[in-house]
């Protein structure tokens, strides 16, 4: 698809190593089980868009329960992938933020999963978040994760300069420290962060920066577009609390699911 040549984290996305990660047969995150567990009595009346679908992670858990299924991703070689390992379902080439083949109103549950989103700049993922509300029927439900602004701590420790016992692991230390700070220049005077974009190392530094954001603030951007029912949970949890939860602005996972939805008309 023309349109994105200039952009990095699309031209990784479009890699084979990156699509054969992608593609591995991996399970659901513990959040999303606990959410396939509360919508499986209903996944069947639903209309699901998957958004970022990638090498088709949750279509192997979510596609045949579903009322019906549509997967779009920005990358050709990842809708390629999951049209030869899931021909029964509907996948097409599409940007986040132009979902223009999907009519207003039309789906039940919207899903961008594993952080997909974080590869957008503010703007785009206003954008989205949009995108992905105007597609929502009234009452349809919003699912994404986003980094966690509070775990950033632990990306800048994992970055640190350490000395190892082998030359050959100092020396990595080393070219990765060198990176990240090369990359994250400003990265301690801006921390900590409400919410900014971070060079973190995903793929080896072959994506832009990735957004972060702290989970109080990720919860007030969907109050400011208009959902509601909000709950949120780390990554490593099961257990979803309300977006009013005040323990939510210090949640140190590295990454937050937001579960949202459209209210009813009035
Ligand atoms: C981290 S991968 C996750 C893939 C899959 N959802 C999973 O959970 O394994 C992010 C996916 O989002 C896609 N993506 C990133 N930005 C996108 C955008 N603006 N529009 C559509 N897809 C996008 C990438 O191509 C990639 O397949």
């Amino acid at each position: 698809m023309s349109g994105f040549a200039s952009d990095l984290t699309h031209a990784t996305y479009e890699s084979p190593d990156i699509v054969a990660l992608y593609a591995r047969p991996d399970g659901l995150q513990k959040p999303e089980e606990t959410l396939l567990a509360q919508l499986r009595p209903s996944l069947g009346s639903m209309d699901m868009l998957d958004i970022g679908v990638g090498g088709g992670r949750t279509t192997r858990h979510f596609a045949r329960l579903a009322h019906s299924y549509l997967g779009v991703d920005y990358s050709a070689a990842m809708i390629a992938r999951c049209k030869a390992e899931f021909p029964a379902f509907r996948f097409a080439v599409a940007d986040a933020r132009r979902l223009e083949l999907v009519a207003d109103e039309s789906c039940d549950f919207v899903l961008f999963s594993y952080n997909g989103i974080d590869h957008l700049d503010a703007r785009g993922r206003r954008t989205a978040l949009a995108e992905m509300r105007r597609v929502l029927r009234p009452g349809g439900l919003m699912v994404f994760s986003s980094h966690n602004a509070n775990y950033l701590p632990a990306i800048v420790d994992r970055f640190r300069f350490r000395v190892h016992a082998s030359l050959r692991e100092t020396l990595r230390s080393f070219k990765w420290s060198g990176v990240f700070w090369a990359k994250n220049g400003l990265l301690q005077y801006r921390m900590p962060l409400a919410a900014g974009r971070v060079h973190d190392g995903t793929h080896s530094f072959r994506s832009s920066a990735l957004y972060y954001v702290r989970p109080d603030v990720g919860v007030a951007e969907l109050h400011r577009l208009g959902m509601v029912d909000i709950v949120c949970a780390g990554n490593e949890s099961r257990e979803f609390v309300p977006g009013d939860d005040p323990r939510l602005a210090h949640d140190p996972n590295p990454w937050i699911y937001y579960v949202s939805r459209k209210p009813e008309r009035a």
